[in-house]
């Protein structure tokens, strides 16, 4: 455990937008290492982040579904929601507040860095989009740094968020001359920490491509998910015999990733099975690994989601035990900014 940490006892917080389903990307980047760390015994925290959805506009029912499925799809995945903490972020105000809080300690240049907003905003008006996105990582440090979360598994794409977390944790307690916030350290770790897109190895796997081919949903068939595989994009060479060989080949890159973390194995036990074999023989393969682990996840989610009151209850139960934790932090955060805090 780092230096900076050592004071808070170890909890895990992590979150996933519900802003639609679920994608092979989010259970290898984020998903399956939730459950990961839930069995290793550390109290994990896991949050569908509702709040953060809206910064793009959402239908309100589609949200609403998405939500819900999502909270299927962890469970389906293993999350035990007596074990973890499983709730969705604008049932615990503590949120708001905080990140409100956070958006006067961090600074708009801060903001404009970062990498995301400026994807997001690329070759558009930045004008037009709303204030939300431009100030959704303060309200991601709000997520963190309510329960004193002390690591954050994520994917690659997130790592700057959780920099810049560490940035408005170390202002906030040198403003105020406290050493109030522990300073988060990311778990970016395993052989998929950025599965890239079926269909473009320089993209992202993300469940807004418009192209439902360049992904993987959790709620694919078995066929389906084949059928995906087959169909990816790769080039004619067959496997390389060493790593180093997949160096400008993205698209056999990110097939290898991808058996290597459904595997549980490394990408370099992968080529060392595989190697100097084509296509024709390692996309069956990684079609049939791929159905085997996953297709009894969307099997599970199926059943889940016929009974929306039961998870429902399961979030709203997720939101109490959450909100015991965030509520004096929470207070003690409004004390050292100077609030009167004097309601019964
Ligand atoms: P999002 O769907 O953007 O809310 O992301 C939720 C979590 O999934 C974050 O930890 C992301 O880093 C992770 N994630 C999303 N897409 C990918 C991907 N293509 N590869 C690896 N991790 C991902
Ligand atoms: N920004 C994250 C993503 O899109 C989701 C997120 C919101 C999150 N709050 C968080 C992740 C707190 C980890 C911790 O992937």
């Amino acid at each position: 455990m780092a230096e900076a940490t050592s004071k808070f006892t170890p909890r895990i917080f992590s979150g996933i937008q519900p802003s639609g389903g679920l994608t092979l990307g989010n259970y290898l980047g984020a998903l399956k290492r939730f459950v990961e760390k839930q069995n290793e015994g550390i109290e994990t925290i896991y949050c569908l982040v509702d709040l953060h959805a809206i910064t793009v506009w959402q239908d309100p029912e589609k949200l609403r579904a998405q939500t819900r499925e999502a909270a299927a799809g962890f469970i389906a995945a293993g999350i035990d929601p007596k074990r973890s903490i499983l709730f969705n972020q604008s049932q615990v105000p503590g949120h708001a507040q905080l990140a409100w809080i956070f958006n006067c300690v961090a600074r708009m240049g801060w903001m404009g860095r970062m990498t995301q907003w400026k994807d997001k905003t690329a070759g558009k008006n930045a004008e037009a989009e709303s204030l939300g996105l431009f100030a959704y990582p303060s309200l991601m440090a709000a997520d963190i740094l309510l329960y004193h979360a002390t690591h954050v598994p994520v994917g690659e794409d997130q790592k700057q968020h959780l920099e810049l977390t560490r940035d408005i944790a170390m202002k906030f307690n040198h403003d105020y001359k406290v050493d109030f916030f522990p300073v988060t350290e990311p778990v970016i770790e395993g052989a998929a920490t950025r599965v890239m897109s079926l269909r473009d190895g320089s993209k992202k796997m993300s469940k807004s491509d418009p192209s439902d081919a360049s992904r993987i949903n959790l709620t694919d068939d078995a066929d389906t998910i084949a059928q995906k595989f087959r169909k990816a994009r790769t080039d004619p060479e067959p496997l390389p015999e060493a790593l180093d060989g997949l160096k400008e080949r993205p698209e056999a890159k990110n097939l290898v990733n991808i058996y290597a973390a459904l595997a549980d194995m490394t990408a370099e036990a992968v080529i060392a099975e595989f190697g100097g074999k084509g296509f024709g023989t390692f996309k069956p393969a990684l079609a049939d690994l791929a159905v085997a682990r996953l297709a009894p996840i969307a099997e599970e989610m199926k059943r889940l989601m016929a009974d929306p009151a039961e998870i429902d209850r399961i979030l709203g139960d997720g939101a109490e035990r959450a909100d015991a934790i965030a509520a004096p932090i929470l207070q003690r955060t409004f004390d050292i900014v100077g609030m009167i805090r004097s309601r019964g």
